[in-house]
């Protein structure tokens, strides 16, 4: 396994958002994170994103912790994430959003930077170039200069996604990436995630929207109050009864 989630545990007060969570997902595998509001599925990816630190159990990659490191070294070791309520800089193109995701790929230490030295120039272009080209994956290429407050919402999550992906991450998190976006981008984002997991990087999808998560996940957990409630293929997990009546109980 790539990422190793193993009894996870995440309590606030008396709430105990996240209990005793396992579960892997395998380089290449678009592993889906399902579940009724208040599940829980917001809190393990802040787990994982260390965000949020466990109050129990290890989360690894590549068999390395990633609990207790904060959100900057998580991210530096190859694990970026699109977030349920947007988080972009609203007064910063498009393109300079995603440029902010690209920084750690960044070789050139600040001070030959600043002394404006060729090699961090030279970088300085490939970083745009690259963040050019990511927009255009998620189909924004024409909107790359506008200002991200100006976007719609369905645009805003795709930069999101643009920049998570600059960072070149092994782990890809989203958190309800197409919340508020038409049928069309939906499609869309569906053909990208499975795109992205054959470039060899692991997507973890939570998603409302049930057809998507069936259409293009290789693997689903389910979380019920915290608790992982079925894990299997899309095949396995709607058949289980259990996952019939968390969802039937639920406005899911
Ligand atoms: N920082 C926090 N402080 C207190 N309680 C929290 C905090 N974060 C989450 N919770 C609680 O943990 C539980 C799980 O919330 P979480 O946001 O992870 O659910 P979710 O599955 O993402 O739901 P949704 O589908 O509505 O986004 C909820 O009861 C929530 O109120
Ligand atoms: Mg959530």
């Amino acid at each position: 396994m790539l990422l190793e989630v193993d009894a996870v545990g995440r309590s606030f007060g008396g709430v105990q958002a996240v209990q005793s969570a396992s579960f892997g997902v395998a380089p290449g595998e678009v592993h889906g994170l399902i579940g009724p509001n208040g599940a829980g599925k917001t809190t393990l990816l802040n787990l994982i994103s260390g965000l949020v630190r466990p109050t129990q159990g290890t989360i690894q990659l590549r068999g390395r912790r990633l609990d207790g490191l904060p959100p900057h070294r998580v991210a530096a070791l190859g694990v970026t994430r699109t977030f349920q309520n947007i988080r972009l800089f609203p007064e910063l193109s498009a393109l300079e959003n995603v440029i902010v995701g690209a920084h750690r790929t960044r070789r050139a230490p600040l001070w030959p930077r600043l002394l404006f030295a060729p090699t961090a120039a030279r970088e300085e272009r490939a970083v745009r170039a690259r963040a050019a080209a990511l927009l255009e994956r998620v189909g924004l290429a024409e909107r790359a200069g506008e200002r991200s407050a100006n976007l719609s919402y369905g645009e805003q999550r795709r930069v999101e996604i643009a920049r998570a992906l600059a960072a070149d991450p092994a782990v890809l998190l989203l958190d309800e990436p197409t919340a508020g976006m038409s049928r069309g981008e939906v499609e869309a984002i569906a053909r990208l995630i499975r795109d992205v997991a054959r470039e060899g990087r692991a997507v973890l999808l939570v998603e409302h929207n049930l057809e998507l998560v069936m259409g293009v996940c290789d693997r689903i957990t389910v979380l019920d109050f915290g608790k992982v409630l079925a894990d299997g293929t899309p095949a396995e997990v709607r058949a289980d009864p259990a996952v019939i009546a968390a969802y039937l109980g639920s406005d899911a």
